[in-house]
């Protein structure tokens, strides 16, 4: 089978980084609102991604009013859809409610969040509706391994999938392996969840690493603004949470290439790229 042909989208989102907006619904977490400000309007960047999940729809809510304001053109948003509401009676009332929590009538990107039960050919069905009615303009999934795009490919439209939403981070290249080669010769977009890593226990610490930690220190770049940097060089769309604006413009900081092939030697040495099959990791 080869790759459809894709419309292209406004923003390029291969290589390119998104704001995650898990635990957003906590009254504590309030940083994120000033991150996602500053990173629209000074960096440019576009992707923010929710879920009706984080917080039972809390999540939503809390971003439809950071974003409101912001001029809709300006924003790329994914959701997702839980697996037990892919159904007839509550596929869409889950997208309206979604809708309304963000406060806008359309998303960019709608995912279901992990295979679960669901119906691959009602999935691939529903999600063309609404395409067709205007209320997303992409559709695709979250935590599919090789095996469940096989499936979905057999169904009528499923390769109208644009995207797959996948845990990938220097601490877990096993997709590298086979699944995001499929992904590529299908054209199904990789984006990468926890990109740093960070609920992924137990897991090995890039600060702990005498040589890279030396790179960061001569060049002035934080591990995690190289890490980023290394899921957008294999084509993801990264996401990556914060709280803190320090640590938002240190991650959106440009590292030059010439310290970025330098970080990807050392990077290789201490966390090597995978040399055999292994199945998907979800967190
Ligand atoms: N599809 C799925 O199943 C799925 C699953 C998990 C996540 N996601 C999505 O992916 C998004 C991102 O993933 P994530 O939130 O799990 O994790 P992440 O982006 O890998 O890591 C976030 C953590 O890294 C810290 N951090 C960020 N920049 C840093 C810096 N420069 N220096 C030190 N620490 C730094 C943050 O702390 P500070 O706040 O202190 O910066 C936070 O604790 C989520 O918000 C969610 O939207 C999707």
């Amino acid at each position: 089978m080869t790759a459809i042909q894709r419309e292209t989208t406004d923003f390029t989102l291969p290589g390119s980084y998104g704001l995650g907006t898990t635990g957003f619904w906590s009254g504590a977490n309030t940083g994120l609102a000033g991150c996602i400000r500053e990173a629209v309007d000074q960096y440019g960047l576009h992707v923010l991604d929710t879920a009706e999940m984080y917080g039972n729809g809390r999540c939503e809510s809390a971003l439809g009013k950071v974003i409101r304001g912001i001029p809709r053109d300006k924003l790329f948003l994914v959701d997702k859809i839980l697996p037990e509401h892919m159904n007839e009676k509550d596929f869409f009332s889950s997208l309206h409610g979604s809708l309304r929590r963000l406060g806008t009538d359309y998303l960019d990107l709608y995912l279901l969040h992990w295979r679960g039960e669901a119906d691959l050919s009602f999935l691939a069905a529903s999600m063309e509706a609404a395409v067709q009615k205007g209320l997303i303009r992409f559709w695709g999934v979250s935590n599919f391994d090789e095996p469940d795009l096989e499936d979905l490919l057999k169904v009528e439209n499923g390769d109208r999938c644009y995207c797959n939403q996948i845990f990938y981070s220097l601490y877990e290249r096993g997709s590298e392996y086979s699944l995001l080669p499929f992904m590529k010769s299908h054209g199904i977009l990789p984006m990468s969840y926890s990109s740093l890593g960070s609920d992924y226990h137990p897991h090995p610490d890039i600060h702990k690493n005498k040589h890279i930690m030396e790179l960061c220190r001569a060049t002035g770049y934080a591990p995690e603004s190289m890490m980023l940097k290394m899921n957008a060089a294999q084509g993801f769309c990264a996401l990556f949470s914060t709280f803190s604006l320090l640590h938002l413009r240190e991650n959106l900081r440009q590292v030059p290439e010439g310290v970025f092939q330098q970080f990807r030697t050392l990077a290789d040495a201490a966390f090597p790229p995978p040399d055999h099959a292994s199945p998907l990791v979800k967190i």
